[in-house]
């Protein structure tokens, strides 16, 4: 290797502690990790640091509905994250959480320097208000109909019929989607941090000619928009860290999350008597990069290097954007089952396929990248199982059977070792330039031409001519070292089969720099099946178990998930609607057609299906699309929440017969308990078609 070492300090975005790993966050640790793997594989100092990204409105109120603590909350969810990525094998070197003493400290000695530095303004502002909740709202949590095309129930950010972006003050007739209360204008003073101030160090920064030309072209379309001061500051209720010197300010989330980056590298650091300064003062001379998704691009490219810039520290070496995940073509869907939790992938799934399914796919651009499963299902199967596995199932029997398990002395194709060997450093330069998907195509190539090898030999008939044939020992020899090989470049992607067939090869754990020793007069262990095929009904099964059925109100719960609180004045808005899980897809789910599952007779005859009166039926404050319905079930009355309300007025609803679902277990939700479902067709919006049955039918009778 003619490298000098490194020593760099390497990040995935912080998941939020309130939601669990889905495939879309997987693809960008895998991303991150195989480039950790690699550099650590090349001999370098590589530490990988993530955290929980503890803080903000959307998880202090989803402890609030789960009827927990989000101290309670955010420590379930780690012990949940971290056990979901190991089992991916991301290999971090430390996983913390923002929520952190570590994390208290810079967020508050960054602040200090920036507010001695005079980055810091203060300025009252005026803010929507829950006068229920008694809390100030986040545009998100803001929703009524725009002020410019009129659709209804829109964010307070920006319009999703329209596009058009306003602020909440602008939307008539808003609504707190938390309460449901009318919210009202109240001031209250903020902080803010001076980002234009630092315009010119970004754009030395980004004139350095390090960050991906797409972010680069971002950046100079951000400069020319004009950078404002950005609102670092939110008033309690708040789950966050307080600013020092202002009781009832809190640092938003957005400033402590990238910190979160140092604390956790200091949490470990710490443990082994390290200095954190040499990764992050300002003149280090590691180097540190961050791995994000494009909707974060602001976030990590202006405000994190400004801030660092501002108050003495090292700037990013650089900041490597990816796209987001589809499947199918799509965006990730829970009515389709492709909107896929690590945890669900790994019940049914061997968790290196999908490593390699993503480094087949990954280049260095800001592209998006779809999961197409029938794709996935043939490209492990013939890459890896039916080429490099395949390379040593066709060689070890016959070392095993005919010399013993001991490979031979001499290396019996000189050239074409040293054409796998040669290979290497135009592998790694893919692999540094994160051009994963060229890397694995350079092996694959490799593993053609070694069954080519292999082919051309026939061992096979070798070893009918003449069993205890040199020639035929050398060949299988060769083929397994060629297999040597093929494992150490793909170790990065796929460290569960390098440790399987580093046993099976009976060596210690495999290094580049292992590349030009082959083994020669070296025993092998017996040869077992290092990977299995993808079964497509383990797929199916995956789909099956991802897929949610949408009964009322589960629409409505989403509102609360709801990620990035404020995403206006990011500007980042255009990248939004990519963002899988954002409320915004919420439309969608009720349009998409659910897969018909089959069931049994016994199974059906366990619904009980009644016909039922509407007695009363009214909106509900804070949920848009529900309507509630009392129904009658012949003196049996019931409360039902119905999705149903973008297609009927209420007052035409009473008096009416339709059916329901009579025995389904009830569910608490934020507005009251339903206690069953009513029986409708139709794709959504106002193509919703209640059943009713014909006439004589009576309340109470069973539907069979
Ligand atoms: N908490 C912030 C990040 C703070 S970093 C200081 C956040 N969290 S997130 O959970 O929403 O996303 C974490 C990362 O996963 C982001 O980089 C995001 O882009 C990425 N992805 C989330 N969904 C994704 C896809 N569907 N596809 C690809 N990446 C996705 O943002
Ligand atoms: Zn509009």
């Amino acid at each position: 290797m003619t490298e000098t070492q490194r020593n760099i300090f390497v990040t995935s975005a912080l998941p939020y502690a309130n939601s669990s790993i889905h495939i879309g966050h997987l693809l960008e640790a895998i991303q991150t990790d195989i480039w950790v793997r690699f550099q650590k594989l090349r001999g370098h100092d590589c530490l990988y640091i993530c955290a929980d990204d503890a803080h903000g409105t959307p998880i202090m109120l989803s402890a609030d509905s789960q009827g927990t603590t989000p101290e309670q909350l955010i420590g379930r969810i780690h012990a949940e994250h971290e056990r979901d990525y190991a089992g991916f094998e991301i290999g971090f070197d430390n996983f913390h959480t923002t929520h952190s003493g570590e994390n208290r400290e810079f967020a508050e000695n960054i602040y200090a320097r920036l507010d001695a530095a005079g980055h810091i303004k203060r300025r009252t502002i005026t803010q929507f208000y829950d006068p229920v909740k008694e809390m100030f709202l986040p545009d998100r949590f803001i929703r009524g109909e725009c002020p410019f095309c009129h659709a209804q129930d829109q964010y307070g950010d920006s319009c999703e019929s329209c596009n058009r972006t306003y602020t909440p003050t602008d939307l008539v007739n808003p609504v707190s989607s938390i309460s449901g209360a009318t919210p009202v204008e109240k001031e209250s003073e903020h902080y803010f941090f001076d980002l234009p101030a630092f315009e010119q160090v970004l754009r030395d920064w980004v004139g350095a000619g390090h960050l991906q030309p797409e972010v680069a072209n971002k950046l100079d379309e951000w400069f020319t928009a004009g950078l404002r001061e950005w609102d670092i500051s939110r008033d309690a209720p708040y789950f966050g860290f307080e600013i020092p010197g202002a009781p009832g300010k809190y640092f938003y989330v957005w400033v402590d999350a990238p910190m979160g980056y140092f604390a956790s590298l200091k949490n470990l650091l710490d443990r082994q008597s390290g200095d954190v300064e040499e990764y992050i003062g300002a003149d280090s001379s590691a180097e540190m990069y961050h791995f994000i998704g494009k909707d974060i691009m602001y976030f990590h490219t202006l405000f994190w290097p400004a801030l660092l810039h501002g108050s003495g520290h090292r700037l990013p070496s650089n900041v490597f954007v990816h796209g987001f995940l589809t499947a199918n073509g799509q965006k990730m869907s829970k009515s389709r089952g492709t909107f896929i939790n690590a945890r669900t992938y790994l019940e049914h799934l061997d968790p290196e396929y999908l490593r390699y399914y993503f480094a087949a796919k990954s280049g260095s651009g800001v592209d998006d990248i779809d999961l197409n499963l029938d794709d996935f299902r043939q490209r492990v199967n013939a890459d890896l199982v039916g080429k490099v596995v395949n390379v040593a199932s066709r060689c070890a029997g016959f070392i095993h059977k005919r010399f013993g398990g001991k490979l031979a002395t001499a290396v019996h194709d000189e050239a074409l070792l040293q054409e796998f060997t040669g290979a290497g450093e135009s592998i790694a330069a893919s692999y540094e330039a994160r051009e994963y998907a060229r890397a694995m195509r350079d092996i694959m190539a490799l593993a053609d031409r070694a069954n080519q090898y292999i082919d051309r030999h026939k061992p096979w008939e070798m070893a009918r001519q003449d069993p205890g044939s040199a020639e035929l020992q050398q060949v299988c020899s060769l083929g397994l070292n060629l297999f040597r090989i093929l494992i150490i470049y793909l170790k990065p992607v796929l460290p569960g089969l390098a440790r399987r067939a580093e046993e099976f090869l009976g060596v210690e754990a495999l290094a580049w720099n292992g590349l030009d020793a082959p083994l020669l007069d070296h025993p092998v262990r017996k040869f077992k099946p290092l990977l299995t095929r993808v079964e497509q009904e383990r797929i199916d099964a995956v789909v099956e178990a991802s897929k949610e059925s949408l009964g009322a109100g589960e629409n409505e719960d989403t509102q609360v998930t709801s990620e990035n609180e404020d995403t206006h004045e990011t500007g980042a808005r255009e990248y939004e609607d990519t963002h899988a899980v954002s409320a915004g897809a919420v439309n969608k789910y009720l349009v998409e057609d659910p897969v018909a599952t089959e069931i049994s007779f016994d199974e059906f005859t366990k619904i009980d299906l009644r016909v039922a009166t509407i007695t009363h039926a009214s909106h509900v404050d804070g949920a848009d699309k529900l309507l509630q319905l009392n129904l009658d079930l012949d003196g049996e009355n019931r409360t039902v929440f119905a999705g149903i309300r973008s297609a009927y007025r209420p007052e035409d609803l009473v008096g009416r017969q339709t059916v329901m679902v009579a025995n389904l277990a009830p569910r608490k939700m934020r507005f009251g308990i339903s206690e069953g479902m009513v029986l409708a067709a139709g794709p959504g919006g106002e193509e919703i078609y209640l059943l009713s049955p014909d006439e004589g039918a009576a309340p109470g009778m069973r539907v069979k």
